[in-house]
């Protein structure tokens, strides 16, 4: 039977992050409820050169190192903190790579789910065609707000894939447990730049929506919890995919295993959420963090996404994976950061770009090979790094 899946998975993060003992203490909060409470360490912030396309083509460029990018007939980016409400903002990333022209360039919403959208209609298209190959970015920056109770969930990241008939990462299976339904437990109206959330009514639906998920799942596939090796699920804070997983395993009356989890949430705990991309940078931080080898392992994905659409499924790690992985990049990236503190990240978070077309030029910070160098005529200006 013909494989489709993950061949090549990269993801990228803003260059400055903030420790959340210190919010902790500026917000006269005790620490332990966001190291132990919610389960996050670290929180990236995005600084005023950082948006969602510099965050997208980053990670693109690092998932396609070593494919040719003609290669690339489709690419879908997945977003809600989208920059425009006409023009996908793939096109920049689009324009940024120099991919082929004849690439179809869609833009993706509904919420954290989108990235997940992405993975299911890149592998239908793939089944189509073969030969060609989809590029999926899920790229996003979490905001809530100063001083709310969502702002040390926060966070900022992207992830790229490309999905093809050589999927040297993983395969998917044919079910999915799909389960939508009209929520108010997270939104964000087109006047708003952060996000209204309705936080423990939203924590209640994420579960609730997995338990659907699954049931939907487990009918059509008739697979066990135990035939799952490990599992992947969206990662707006460590704490809640703990939850979601304990849930889980009591429903199926049985006993859970740090193991299960653990290792999809090492690079989230640094990073924080980045809706559409947690997903898949947990699969990043599972594969690339696990000594053990996974071949031919079943891992189950939860993807949620507020609002709500969410979604149950599983695939298969493939043989000789690890020779694909970007782990020492990933790493390298992450430790590198630079640490801000209360100031720079109250200062970047209510940095704003002028909405009256005046020409802005923005002065270079710690960023990866692309940024944003500023704004013109409305028209926004990215550069490539020498
Ligand atoms: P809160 O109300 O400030 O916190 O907001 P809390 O009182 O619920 O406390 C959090 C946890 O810390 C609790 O643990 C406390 O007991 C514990 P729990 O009882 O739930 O297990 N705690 C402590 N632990 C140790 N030492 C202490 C201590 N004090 C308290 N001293 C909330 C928390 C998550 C609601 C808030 O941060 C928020 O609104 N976040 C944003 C919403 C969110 O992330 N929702 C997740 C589900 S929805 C989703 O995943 C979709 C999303 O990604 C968006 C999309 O789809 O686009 C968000």
């Amino acid at each position: 039977m013909k494989k489709y899946g993950i061949e090549s998975l990269s993801f990228y993060t803003s260059r400055y992050y903030l420790d959340l003992i210190e919010l902790a203490v500026a917000r006269g909060i005790d620490p332990d409820k966001y190291t132990t409470g919610l389960g996050q360490h670290l929180m990236a912030v995005v600084p005023p050169d950082e948006d969602v396309v510099t965050l997208a083509a980053n990670s693109a460029k690092s998932a396609l190192a070593g494919i040719d990018p003609n290669e690339i007939s489709m690419m879908l980016v997945a977003t809600e903190s989208g920059i425009d409400q006409s023009k996908a903002l793939g096109i920049w990333v689009h324009n940024l790579l120099g991919l082929s022209p004849q690439c179809r360039v869609v833009e993706l919403k509904q919420a954290c789910y989108a990235g997940c959208a992405g993975l299911q209609l890149g592998l239908s298209y793939i089944s189509q065609n073969p030969h060609k190959k989809v590029l999926v970015i899920a790229t996003d920056i979490a905001r809530y707000g100063l001083h709310t109770p969502g702002e040390p969930t926060q966070g900022c990241g992207a992830a790229s894939f490309v999905l093809s008939a050589n999927p040297k990462l993983v395969t998917f299976e044919p079910e999915q447990g799909i389960f939508t339904s009209h929520v108010m437990d997270f939104w964000r109206p087109n006047y708003s730049d952060t996000a209204f959330v309705d936080g423990k009514f939203s924590t209640k639906i994420y579960l609730e929506a997995l338990e659907q998920c699954w049931k939907s799942y487990q009918e059509q596939s008739g697979r066990k919890f135990e035939d799952h090796y490990r599992f992947c699920y969206h990662l707006p804070f460590i704490r809640m995919a703990q939850k979601a997983h304990e849930r889980l395993a009591r429903l199926n009356g049985k006993e859970t295993t740090p193991d299960a989890v653990e290792n999809s949430f090492i690079y989230s705990r640094q990073l924080g959420n980045s809706y559409t991309a947690s997903l898949f940078i947990g699969l990043a931080s599972l594969l690339e963090n696990t000594q053990e080898d996974l071949s031919q392992k079943r891992v189950g994905f939860f993807s949620y996404g507020s609002g709500c659409v969410a979604e149950f499924f599983s695939g298969i790690i493939q043989p000789g994976y690890k020779e694909h992985l970007k782990t020492d990049y990933h790493r390298a990236m992450l430790e590198s950061r630079t640490r801000t503190g209360m100031a720079d990240y109250e200062s970047f978070f209510t940095h704003k770009l002028p909405q009256d077309g005046s020409h802005y030029v923005i002065s270079p910070y710690n960023t990866g090979l692309y940024r944003l160098s500023g704004i013109k005529n409305h028209e926004r200006l990215y550069e490539t790094k020498p």
